[in-house]
């Protein structure tokens, strides 16, 4: 089955949580989201990222904007001019109504060859998405190379890629090898270490201002029964930020950390 019609029968057949979140966790998040307040924390998270990008006034594409077109609205609503792309012409419908009226500039569009001239945007905007593309490494390469040519010369490229010697990565890179076995169509899923990461950034003329790791409990957790979950969302949530933090000063906490937040920009 090809890519596109992966995503297109995904957004016609699963809720849109499971297609931003993963199957599994999208299920679960959903779960535990209802009775304790980590739907809060989601949003806090979402909003600390659109305050660092500073939103307000610029032009913004969200690649692979997603059913919930969850940054497309919140970038909306802090006064930026956006432009949610996606490959799937289901999800963009979803999307539609999840924006209830927010303007967004909906376009069916793939992250390889986007349909816009070279610095249109004062921001790009990737995020659980770039990982999805196919061809591994090398597509990742393909897309970031793709985005820094719509990207603005002072402009921000913005995404996150997940990192294959963190432990907790390593039942979805199992996980999914099974599943595919098992005749699956999953969309394609490329880890990262943080060296590997860092030398596409440089073949792609960009570098990097700055990363945040990130340390979520999640991985072979997700099968805990609910109330168990709950809770240990709820105590490593705090902890994992402050984790987060302090691997900003230590660069060792990144090797091991989830995945990565990256801010980068073209090289002058
Ligand atoms: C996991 S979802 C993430 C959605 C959103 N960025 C978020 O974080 O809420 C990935 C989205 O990327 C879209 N997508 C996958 N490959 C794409 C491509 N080559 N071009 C454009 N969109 C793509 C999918 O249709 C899906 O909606």
């Amino acid at each position: 089955m090809k890519i596109k019609e992966i995503w297109e029968q995904r957004a016609k057949e699963e809720p849109p949580e499971d297609i931003v979140f993963g199957r599994l966790q999208g299920t679960r998040l959903k779960e535990i989201l209802k009775e304790s307040e980590a739907r809060e924390h989601v949003k806090n998270a979402n909003e600390e990222i659109a305050k660092e990008l500073r939103v307000e006034g610029k032009r913004i594409i969200d690649a692979g904007v997603g059913p919930l077109a969850r940054f497309s609205s919140l970038f909306s609503e802090l006064g930026a001019e956006v432009i949610g792309v996606d490959l799937s012409r289901a999800v963009l419908e979803s999307a539609k109504t999840a924006l209830n009226g927010r303007r967004v500039d909906l376009t069916l569009a793939d992250i390889m060859n986007l349909p816009f001239k070279e610095e249109s945007f004062d921001i790009s905007f990737c995020v659980g998405t770039i990982f999805h593309l196919p061809g591994g490494q090398q597509g990742v390469e393909k897309a970031l190379k793709e985005l820094a040519r719509i990207t603005k010369q002072d402009g921000i490229i913005y995404f996150n890629v997940e990192n294959y010697l963190n432990p907790m990565s390593w039942t979805q890179i199992f996980g999914r090898k099974i599943l595919t076995l098992l005749g699956a169509n999953m969309p394609h899923h490329t880890f990262f270490n943080y060296f590997s990461l860092l030398k596409i950034i440089e073949r792609c003329g960009l570098r990097v201002i700055e990363v945040k790791t990130t340390f979520e409990l999640w991985g072979p957790l997700l099968f805990l029964p609910t109330p168990i979950l709950m809770r240990l969302f709820k105590i490593w949530q705090p902890v994992s930020e402050r984790i987060s933090k302090i691997s900003n000063k230590n660069g060792f906490l990144r090797f091991v950390g989830v995945g990565w937040y990256l801010r980068v920009k073209k090289m002058e």
